[in-house]
């Protein structure tokens, strides 16, 4: 192949962006299982904060459990006939297992320098403090008063819902990034949120405080599976310059 046959980084993800859609109707057709594996591989390269990758990403694979999500979805025409699910669970203990994970690779690693060693203590020790103490529902209260006079504050990863709220924003990187994945691959996917999470917990048997931020129905488009124009806000009027 010479250079100018060759696809360029740019116009490889392009394609992959735009041929991922929201599909809500696949094909009867299974998704090879090393495809699936190779997608949830690279989801895990997915960027997360101080990389406490405070999630798991729950391949649902049973015959009969899958009908049991699909049934937890609303009656939704994606889960329906969906040919896999991955479901996207976050929780702040998810984070704090990392932490401690990241810290033994840290003190063993004989490829980072005392620099980054002493960085990476700092950073992961202030995430456990976050992940510790700061997960705590006494914080809760305060967050939310300081939230009514400063709006900016809702965000904080403090407090028992703050400290969800965070997992689940960085679990969503992950959902991401394995949507574009399959996307590449040719997978098609729908982002769910409308689904019972109390159900979807209970299905899965979900330790207390985890959360699930999104359900992914994956499989191949159906013929006649509806895909209309993507409509999005002009760029002029999503971007802001300073
Ligand atoms: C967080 C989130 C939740 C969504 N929930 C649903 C859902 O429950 N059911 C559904 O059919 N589509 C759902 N969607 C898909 C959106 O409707 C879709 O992404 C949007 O309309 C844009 O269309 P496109 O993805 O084809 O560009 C969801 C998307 C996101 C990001």
């Amino acid at each position: 192949m010479n250079a100018k046959d060759r696809v360029s980084p740019w116009d490889a993800f392009q394609a992959a962006n735009r041929f991922r859609r929201a599909i809500r109707k696949f094909k009867p057709k299974v998704i090879p299982e090393p495809e699936i594996y190779a997608l949830l591989a690279e989801a895990a390269y997915a960027p997360s904060s101080g990389n406490m990758q405070p999630y798991e990403l729950h391949w649902i694979r049973d015959p009969v459990l899958k009908a049991r999500l699909a049934a937890s979805c609303n009656g939704q025409k994606a889960a329906a006939s969906a040919a896999d699910f991955i479901v996207i669970v976050a929780s702040p203990a998810l984070g704090m297992r990392t932490a401690k994970a990241q810290l033994e690779h840290v003190e063993r690693s004989s490829a980072l320098g005392q620099d980054s060693k002493a960085y990476y203590r700092k950073q992961i020790g202030m995430f456990k403090k976050i992940l510790g103490v700061g997960a705590s529902s006494l914080w809760t209260p305060l967050v939310l008063l300081a939230a009514l006079f400063r709006p900016t504050l809702s965000l904080v990863p403090v407090g028992h819902i703050g400290g969800r709220q965070w997992a689940a924003r960085n679990a969503i990187f992950a959902a991401q990034t394995l949507m574009l994945g399959a996307a590449a691959k040719g997978i098609d996917t729908c982002p769910m949120e409308g689904f019972s999470a109390a159900q979807v917990a209970k299905l899965l048997n979900l330790p207390r405080g985890s959360v699930v931020p999104l359900v992914i129905a994956l499989g191949y488009r159906a013929d006649d599976a509806r895909v209309e124009e993507q409509w999005r806000r002009a760029t002029a009027d999503i971007v802001v310059v300073h």
